[in-house]
């Protein structure tokens, strides 16, 4: 019988790309794909895999025990990528109470979920926790960086959230014995990021020549890694990483987002036969971010030393594709911000 992994938060961002290789890279594998598709929820992601033998979708809501036990009954997963969040800042000063619903209980339900399923044989089972680097708070510009032993400090409901659901994760390993293990990554770029995040937020606003919005004075920093290496990343972890470890995962590749977005400019008026300099002139200083962390750096040389992880790309080498896939796809960007997409689902599943 193949072995099942449960891969939750697969049509969103980073998941697509996760379930992706997954499938891809091990036909004896069934993944299950656990979404409810939210608004960041996109099966047009997963067009290329969906009728794979080895991958299957359920439309589910983690914050719903029952279903999620039903699911744990039927398909008997020996392990779980847990990737379904709540993931923008911003929507989290908005709306606190969703990310603790989502982020937090969410991974509560899981956690115990998996527990009940588990009970008596964690042999050869695992739940990956996948956590960001912003549970660490903000560092100065002084050349420090996040380690997997730096205190949690998180400042944003989303980070808060993610801390508390780090949290749950190793009380579950430390109180219950369940096999776990966490990653903490900095900010991914590629292909498939909904546009609400800066990097296909300006794409696109400087390819329809739409003001792009820097807050305060664009001199935060964050560390890019392009999300095919850090679905790599994940991979490597979920196979060869210790049980209860945590890994940090970051490109070693920090920006000032004013000089991101000049350089994404530069890059879009070569492509689009614009002067050079005149999508720059599309920046636009507005009104800071409340609680903005000021700066996030990652060391992770625990992933590359014990686990032989390394960044494949160039920061400029990612852009680029970053640039022609958005360029490329314009009817996925269409499809979102039309809310088109919301309706594939029910094309492509309802009659099923
Ligand atoms: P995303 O917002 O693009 O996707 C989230 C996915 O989760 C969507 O498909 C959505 O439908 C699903 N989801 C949301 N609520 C759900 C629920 N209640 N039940 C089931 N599914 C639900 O997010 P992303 O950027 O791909 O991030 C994925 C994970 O990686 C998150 O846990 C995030 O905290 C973490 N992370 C993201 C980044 C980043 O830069 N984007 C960096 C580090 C860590
Ligand atoms: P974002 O992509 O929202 O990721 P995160 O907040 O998780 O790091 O933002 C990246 C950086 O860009 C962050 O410092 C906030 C800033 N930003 C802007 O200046 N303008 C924008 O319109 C957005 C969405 C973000």
């Amino acid at each position: 019988m193949a072995k099942t992994i449960f891969i939750t938060g697969g049509a969103g961002f980073i998941g697509s790309h996760v379930v992706r290789l997954f499938v891809n890279k091990y036909p004896d594998y069934l993944i299950v794909n656990i979404d409810a598709l939210t608004y960041a929820g996109n099966l047009e992601n997963l067009k290329d895999i969906c009728d794979a033998p080895n991958y299957k979708f359920e439309k589910a809501d983690i914050t719903d025990f029952q279903t999620i036990t039903t699911l744990f009954s039927k398909y008997q997963p020996i392990g779980v990528i847990h990737l379904a969040a709540e993931s923008h800042v911003d929507r989290s000063i908005t709306d606190p109470f969703l990310f603790v619903r989502t982020n937090v209980m969410g991974t509560c339900n899981l956690l115990h979920a998996v527990k009940e399923a588990w009970k008596g044989d964690m042999e050869g089972k695992r739940f990956y926790h996948i956590s960001t680097d912003e549970v660490y708070g903000a560092l100065q510009c002084d050349g420090t960086f996040f380690t997997e032993t730096t205190r949690y400090t998180p400042h944003s409901p989303y980070s808060a959230s993610k801390a508390s659901s780090d949290h749950f994760v190793r009380a579950y390993h430390d109180t219950f014995g369940l096999p776990i293990v966490i990653s903490n990554c900095s900010n991914n770029y590629g292909a498939n990021q909904f546009p609400e995040k800066l990097i296909p937020l300006a794409i696109n606003n400087i390819k329809h020549k739409r003001p792009i919005p820097i807050y305060g004075k664009g001199e935060n920093i964050r560390d890019w890694l392009f999300v095919n290496d850090h679905a790599r990343a994940i991979d490597i972890i979920f196979h060869n990483g210790k049980n209860g470890e945590t890994y940090n995962i970051g490109g070693n590749n920090e920006w000032t987002n004013i000089d991101l977005i000049r350089t994404l400019c530069a890059i879009l008026d070569k492509k689009l036969g614009r002067r050079n300099g005149e999508s720059a002139e599309l920046i636009t200083f507005v009104k800071d971010r409340a609680g903005h962390d000021l700066r996030y750096a990652i060391n992770s040389s625990k992933l590359q030393n014990e686990l032989g992880w390394h960044p494949s790309l160039q920061f400029e080498e990612g852009l680029e594709k970053t640039v022609d896939w958005y360029l490329t796809n314009e009817a996925w960007v269409d499809n979102i911000t039309s809310g088109n997409y919301q309706k594939y689902y029910e094309q492509q599943y309802n009659q099923r």
